[in-house]
């Protein structure tokens, strides 16, 4: 049986990825690399839509890839590669702009909320047509299937429209993907605010559990994350959010039950509880911080790894950018 084609990106907007994105998508992306043929891109040109320092892209994107390689993406399964090193990507998005209508792109939700918090003048139109470079990265590629959460549903269906679009005017060039909305293993929240999503966009890094930090800092933000009402640790969403939240994160990653937590620490207080989740989370994400450290001493090697990532991303990538070209009559 042939593998299935799976692709997906992130965006290297930040040092490091939180516990959310690590829970809710990419260890996801670590599971599907061994029964599909996954390309994973960390996608820097989308990144450009908000205005970042050049040292700082260059840094983050770096420390995307190498997270990425930490947490198990393994370079000889899947393809990792960054996204300006094919320049496909770019070639291919100015053809599905000519054929993506104006309203249809003004109808995408993340730039209207995006667009509606910058204002005008702070808009680019990068950011208008960010999801019509999103469809050229898909579909370069021919994926079966596309995992990425649910915010990214709608761009997975401009994608599919623009494919079916094109391949009706010019003839089949483009395997039509399907969205894998990707479960998360837990949703996971703000350690401040339990009722709120953990974010980057969050006021105060305080609740927000970082891959990269020292394991002081994760202990410190367990110890004052917020506590609930009462002492009992128990599972309920809406009178103990917090305490919830914390029985969340133990069980995705220590892959014991709830029921199971809630029994160990009957009769114990929040201050123990709150340590051991703490223990928790720095034995998964030590051993990947100090990784994702090695790989960022050796930039050397690290840069070579994404070359071969690149070399293979573009034979398939320039493959179906002729095939388009030559669709469309350019000569
Ligand atoms: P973002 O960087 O916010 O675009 O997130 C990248 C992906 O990580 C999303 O598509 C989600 O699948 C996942 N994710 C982000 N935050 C959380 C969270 N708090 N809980 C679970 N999954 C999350
Ligand atoms: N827009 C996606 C996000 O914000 C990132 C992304 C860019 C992407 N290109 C992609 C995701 C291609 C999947 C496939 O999460």
């Amino acid at each position: 049986m042939s593998k299935k084609r799976v692709l997906s990106g992130i965006q290297p907007t930040h040092d490091s990825f939180h516990l959310g994105n690590y829970l809710g998508a990419l260890k996801q992306w670590v599971e599907l690399q061994t029964d599909n043929d996954a390309y994973y891109c960390v996608v820097d040109l989308h990144a450009l839509t908000v205005e970042t320092d050049p040292k700082l892209l260059h840094q983050r994107t770096l420390l995307s890839a190498a997270q990425l390689i930490a947490i198990g993406i393994d370079p000889n399964k899947s393809t990792l590669f960054v996204q300006s090193h094919v320049p496909a990507h770019n070639q291919l998005a100015w053809v599905f702009e000519c054929i993506t209508g104006f309203g249809e792109a003004s109808r995408m939700t993340q730039f209207k909320d995006k667009s509606q918090k910058g204002g005008a003048e702070r808009t680019n139109v990068g950011l208008f047509t960010y999801p019509i470079l999103q469809a050229a990265d898909i579909l370069l590629y021919q994926p079966d299937f596309v995992p990425v959460g649910e915010d990214q549903r709608q761009h997975v269906e401009l994608t599919r429209d623009i494919a079916e679009r094109f391949n009706k005017r010019f003839g089949k060039v483009f395997n039509i993907p399907q969205a894998q909305i990707i479960k998360s293993l837990a949703k996971i929240n703000d350690l401040q605010d339990p009722t709120a999503k953990m974010s980057k966009s969050a006021s105060s890094m305080a609740g927000v559990i970082e891959i990269l930090d020292t394991p002081e800092a994760t202990l410190k933000k367990f110890k004052s994350s917020v506590t609930d009402d009462g002492k009992e640790i128990k599972f309920d969403e809406k009178l103990k959010p917090g305490i919830s939240n914390l029985l969340t994160i133990h069980s995705a990653l220590s892959g014991k039950s709830i029921q199971s937590i809630e029994s160990e620490f009957a009769g114990k207080g929040y201050g123990d509880f709150k340590s051991a989740v703490a223990e928790v989370v720095i034995a998964n994400l030590e051993p990947i911080a100090k990784r994702t450290q090695e790989l960022m001493s050796d930039r050397a090697e690290l840069v070579k790894i994404l070359e071969v990532g690149a070399q293979r991303a573009n034979q398939v990538a320039s493959e179906t950018l002729k095939s388009a070209y030559s669709a469309i009559g350019l000569i």
